[in-house]
């Protein structure tokens, strides 16, 4: 399942990302917090976008104290709430923000700790499925074409899918995506995560068949934890038996080690569409190419879960407007 990457990538040696500019989803916690700080401090301009003002506002405080000088801005943004998201994807597009460019979008927001009864989003989605899969399809779409402007005048311009290794713990096949028939929390999680790896893998094949030079990749981040991760003020702040607890898992790293493999998967210009990316142990270690699972490989599957975000949504991505942008 794992390729050893063999190379000499350095999470801490990132390349110079001076003018370039990323959005991040869930940028306030955890992972997307991490993966932003990493960003921000080789030089890019970073989008910090989250569901509620007062945790962005900290993240972004938090943020700037550790790295005088870092140039990010925020970005309210509730990837269940399609209203939301066209809200923000239009502030981007109308170059609210100091850069009018966007090379890139980590669509990192998800509930990993998943509600054990089924629960609905506004519109009436499966709450899960709505906020890991659904609204970054939506994001995604609305951001396409100002990504293949930033792509016709610079390279590697990626949408970064989270995906899981949860996927090869036998995710089941995606015939009821919003578990309709039967409601588990575990599977509501795996599924999910199924359907964005096989998003991203056919949002890869579908742009390069429309001649749109927008790269689709796939990372995870292992097993990464809050009690393993630095305590950084109003971001991550465990309990003392959360360090104790997560310091006893032996399979585990931190949530900013954890991020490395997202970061690398947006920036390293080695990087290809269509890969997938994740540490080098599985659960940790630094980030190299991996497989993904033969489910989420499975055209039929990847063909079904699009055409139905497609159907849900009632939003097609606009791939022929993305080409002629990057012309
Ligand atoms: N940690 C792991 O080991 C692991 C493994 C595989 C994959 N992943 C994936 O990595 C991503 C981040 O995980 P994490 O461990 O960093 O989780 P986390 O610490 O719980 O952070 C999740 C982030 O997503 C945000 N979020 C949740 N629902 C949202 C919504 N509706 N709109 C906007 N933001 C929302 C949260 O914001 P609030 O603070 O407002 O809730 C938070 O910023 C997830 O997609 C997860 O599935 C994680």
């Amino acid at each position: 399942m794992i390729q050893h990457g063999g190379d000499d990538w350095d999470p801490a040696a990132l390349p110079d990302l001076s003018g370039r500019m990323y959005l991040v989803t869930g940028a306030n916690a955890g992972l997307g917090f991490f993966a932003s700080e990493q960003l921000a401090a080789a030089g890019a301009h970073v989008v910090l976008s989250g569901r509620n003002p007062n945790r962005l506002a900290a993240a972004h405080d938090a943020l700037e104290a550790r790295n005088p000088g870092a140039s990010v801005e925020t970005l309210l943004l509730d990837v269940s709430n399609p209203g939301s998201i066209r809200a923000a994807a239009a502030s981007v597009r109308g170059g609210l923000f100091s850069r009018s460019r966007l090379d890139g979008v980590l669509l990192n927001a998800g509930i990993v700790h998943t509600p054990r009864r089924r629960e609905l989003t506004r519109d009436g989605r499966e709450l899960v499925f709505a906020t890991n899969a659904l609204g970054h399809f939506v994001l995604a779409a609305e951001l396409l074409t100002t990504l293949a402007k930033s792509a016709s005048r610079r390279q590697n311009t990626r949408i970064v899918w989270l995906g899981s290794m949860s996927t090869h713990l036998g995710a089941p096949e995606p015939t009821d995506i919003q578990l309709e028939n039967r409601y588990d929390a575990w599977q509501a999680y795996v599924q999910s995560k199924l359907v964005v790896h096989a998003l991203g893998l056919e949002a890869d094949a579908r742009l390069r068949e429309a001649g749109v030079p927008v790269d689709s990749v796939v990372a995870h981040p292992g097993y990464s934890i809050g009690g393993r991760t630095p305590r950084v003020h109003g971001v991550n702040e465990p309990s003392r038996w959360k360090r104790v607890r997560d310091g006893l898992q032996p399979f585990a790293q931190s949530k900013e080690r954890g991020a490395e493999s997202l970061v690398r998967a947006l920036v390293d210009p080695d990087v290809r569409g269509g890969e997938y990316w994740g540490p080098r142990f599985w659960t940790l270690g630094r980030p190299v190419r991996q497989r993904p699972s033969r489910r989420a490989l499975d055209q039929d599957v990847r063909t079904r879960v699009w055409q139905e975000c497609e159907r849900l949504t009632g939003i097609e991505w606009p791939f022929a407007r993305a080409a002629r942008a990057a012309r």
